[in-house]
């Protein structure tokens, strides 16, 4: 599909018309929100919920009392008070008084947590990846569609406000036709102290726990999910360590689209700091954009990089994915940017790309869609 005519300041303008996340926030009903894991993840989220208006955090919870602890000290200190839980299915029997749980246990819980805490009708905000096998994807899916409350996942660059203003311009036609989608993320190893990323039965190994913002970000650009996967890794610096490792440590993937379009992403832990980092570019029939920025550079080889307008600039993605949370809990949306189908079709792609390196095939998108049974 070739871009309608719009001149450059008219795109730049239309992918500035992001949602008022922020200005809608004062004016709708308190929702009281659990947060149900406070480790790496539920902690950060944690202390931005606690800053969004309208949010009231009433209860925290995690099977190590010191983290709940831990947690019910930050809600505490932001003015609050929450009750302490080491057990989420006794406090949704106790304590009704819940209207939303934001959960970060590690992934090998996602599917029977979802599914419990959407089943006794909470709004439910869930961390990636929707599972770690795709019969699970579809039991979730399948479990929000029926649920009273809404499901957001946690693919909160979605909401960073650079990515998002970049999303929109392509969704507007600004770079013309999508072509192609490059990404590289290399970086350090991941952290020892969480050890359960470096068990591939608990994580899915690094495509499906890593891997999966870019890939996300790139289906999203392109508007419908692969026809195939292709790609290639191993453990090649990091063997057996830490001691017992099962995850790669470095992997390369092609990704073809309908109608030629082809994502191209490389991973590894194998980068000294600071020398290559994150990149996440899409080239289109006009130009191309870079999502990290917010800039794009038309092929007119005269012209400068030009920075797309960006609402809520510098503001925290996991913040923004929050607050548009709690909107849509109030205006009961039940279709978030992050929304439950999205985030389905952003854990097959990694779950197909895990697929194609280990059992060095091309992997179908047919596969996997008729496992997780949406085909
Ligand atoms: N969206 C992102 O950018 C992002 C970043 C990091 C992690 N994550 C995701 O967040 C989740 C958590 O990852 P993490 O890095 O915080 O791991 P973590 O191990 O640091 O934290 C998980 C927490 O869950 C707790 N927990 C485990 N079982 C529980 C249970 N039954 N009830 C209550 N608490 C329980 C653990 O004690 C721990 O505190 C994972 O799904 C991960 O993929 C997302």
């Amino acid at each position: 599909m070739e871009p309608v005519n719009l001149s450059r300041r008219d795109l730049i303008h239309l992918a500035a018309a992001a949602p008022a996340v922020l200005s809608a926030q004062n004016k709708g009903d308190v929702i009281r929100v659990a947060f149900v894991g406070v480790g790496n993840r539920g902690s950060f989220l944690l202390k931005h919920g606690v800053r969004v208006p309208g949010i009231q955090v009433v209860a925290v919870c995690d099977i190590l009392p010191e983290r709940a602890e831990a947690a019910a000290q930050v809600v505490a200190k932001a003015g609050g008070k929450a009750r302490v839980w080491n057990d989420f299915r006794k406090m949704l029997d106790e304590q009704k008084e819940i209207d939303a749980v934001v959960l970060a246990t590690p992934d090998w819980t996602h599917k029977d947590f979802d599914i419990a805490i959407l089943e006794v009708g909470k709004n439910l905000y869930a961390e990636k990846p929707l599972a770690l096998h795709t019969r699970d994807t579809g039991a979730i899916l399948q479990a929000a569609k029926q649920a009273k409350g809404i499901m957001q996942v946690g693919f909160q660059l979605r909401h960073d406000p650079n990515r998002n203003a970049a999303e929109k311009f392509i969704q507007s036609g600004g770079i013309g036709r999508v072509l192609m989608c490059h990404g590289i993320r290399h970086g350090g190893d991941l952290p020892r102290n969480i050890p359960w990323y470096f068990d591939k039965t608990k994580c899915g190994d690094i495509v499906i726990d890593q891997g999966i913002h870019i890939l996300d970000l790139f289906t999203w650009a392109i508007g419908t999910h692969p026809i195939r996967a292709m790609g290639s890794g191993g453990t090649d610096l990091f063997v057996d360590e830490p001691k017992g490792r099962t995850v790669m440590d470095n992997y390369s993937l092609i990704l073809e689209y309908p109608n030629g379009v082809r994502v191209n992403f490389s991973h590894h832990y194998f980068d000294p700091p600071g020398f290559s980092g994150d990149q996440e570019r899409v080239f289109g029939s006009n130009g191309s954009v870079d999502l990290v920025s917010a800039t794009w550079k038309p092929r007119d080889r005269k012209s400068e990089p030009i920075k797309l307008e960006v609402p809520n600039a510098g503001e925290d993605s996991t913040y923004m994915s929050l607050a548009a949370f709690a909107e849509n809990i109030r205006t009961g949306n039940r279709k978030p940017v992050n929304n439950v189908e999205s985030a389905l079709v952003s854990t097959l792609v990694p779950i197909m790309g895990t697929r194609a390196i280990y059992q060095k095939r091309i992997v179908e998108w047919e596969e996997v869609a008729k496992e997780a049974g949406i085909a």
